[in-house]
């Protein structure tokens, strides 16, 4: 796992759901309730964009087909036997870091 600085204009911007990318991966950097989550950018029931969704309760809801997912696990509601990968979210100074995996292919074939 890696930290990376989450550009200021995506925090200052306090939209719901953003799609972003740290060191080559997609995330979605969701501000609900006055509190920041980051996950996974691709919903695992069938792939849709999750930052295309929206928040309610502490869960992301998926655009396509509405899985639900808790922000905090992860965790799909009951029934989907499914979840979305949840990043933690650190603030530094001024600023805000989400740990995201490690590329591996950037890690060990230096692309
Ligand atoms: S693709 Fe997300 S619920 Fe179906």
């Amino acid at each position: 796992m890696k930290w990376h600085k989450i550009p200021s204009n995506a925090i200052n911007s306090k939209q719901p759901i953003q799609l972003l990318k740290g060191d080559g991966q997609k995330y979605c950097l969701i501000y609900h309730q006055e509190k920041w989550y980051a996950t996974s950018a691709k919903c695992p029931h069938a792939g849709a964009n999750l930052a295309g969704g929206k928040c309610e309760d502490g869960k992301l809801i998926c655009p396509f087909h509405r899985h639900s997912f808790d922000l905090i696990s992860g965790k799909g509601a009951e029934g989907q036997n499914n979840y979305i990968t949840t990043y933690r979210i650190e603030k530094r100074n001024n600023d805000q870091y989400v740990q995201l995996p490690q590329n591996l292919f950037k890690k060990y074939l230096g692309f």
